[in-house]
């Protein structure tokens, strides 16, 4: 039998106070693909964008929309956000038992619904779904340390930086630029109450 993809086994849409999140589908591309060519955001983001159809290439792949959630806010699509699990490091004799046990989480939020607590309160549901619904123990981010916003955002819902990273991360710019990992075991966010 074929074991369900991590966020199949979650009962979307999920509603936070403000906002809707849901599995993507190839449908949201072009949606997406309007904020992320924004310079502000593309400056940041892992894959930059040129043209629609290259873009609709990746986001289709379905590697990518495994792990892709869409972010609504009254029905209007505002941003994106990964949840991806992975395993964690473990030794030869123990390494099943550390298949699929965290997470490493993403976000892009359409820079017209910055600053009004739209991304941190998408993450909190992300991050209580990793831990209640998939049962994860631990959650990982990284950004460029000059993503202050990216990081700023991480320190808000209560992830726990791990890592200062000198010059270990390429930027499309030619320059390699530090970079900052943060994360969150289950036990912290629980006992927390984040
Ligand atoms: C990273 C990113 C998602 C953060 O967005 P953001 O708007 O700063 O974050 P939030 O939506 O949580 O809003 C927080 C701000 O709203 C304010 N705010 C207003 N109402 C709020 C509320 N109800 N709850 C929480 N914050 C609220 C906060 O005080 C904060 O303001 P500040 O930045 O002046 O301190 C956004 O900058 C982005 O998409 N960047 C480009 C893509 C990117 O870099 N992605 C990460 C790549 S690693």
């Amino acid at each position: 039998m074929v074991a369900a993809a991590p966020l199949d086994r979650i009962d979307w849409p999920v509603r936070t106070e403000r906002l809707t999140l849901r599995t993507a589908t190839p449908d949201d591309a072009e949606a997406t693909w309007q904020f992320r060519t924004l310079e502000s955001v593309n400056l940041w983001i892992t894959r930059g964008t040129s043209t629609l159809e290259e873009y609709r290439t990746a986001f289709d792949d379905p590697s990518s929309l495994a792990k892709t959630l869409i972010v609504e806010r009254e029905r209007q699509v505002i941003g994106d956000l990964m949840l991806a699990v992975e395993d964690g490091w473990g030794q030869a004799e123990v390494a099943d038992q550390a298949r699929g046990v965290q997470a490493d989480l993403g976000w892009v939020l359409n820079p017209d619904h910055a600053g009004r607590g739209y991304a941190s309160e998408g993450v909190r549901a992300l991050i209580r779904l990793c831990f209640e619904e998939l049962r994860l123990r631990r959650v990982t981010a990284s950004c460029f340390a000059d993503n202050e916003s990216s990081w700023r955002l991480m320190e808000r819902v209560g992830m726990r930086r791990e890592s200062y990273n000198v010059a270990d991360s390429l930027h499309r710019s030619g320059r390699w630029l530090d970079s900052v990992t943060y994360a969150l075991l289950s036990t912290e966010w629980s006992s927390a109450g984040c």
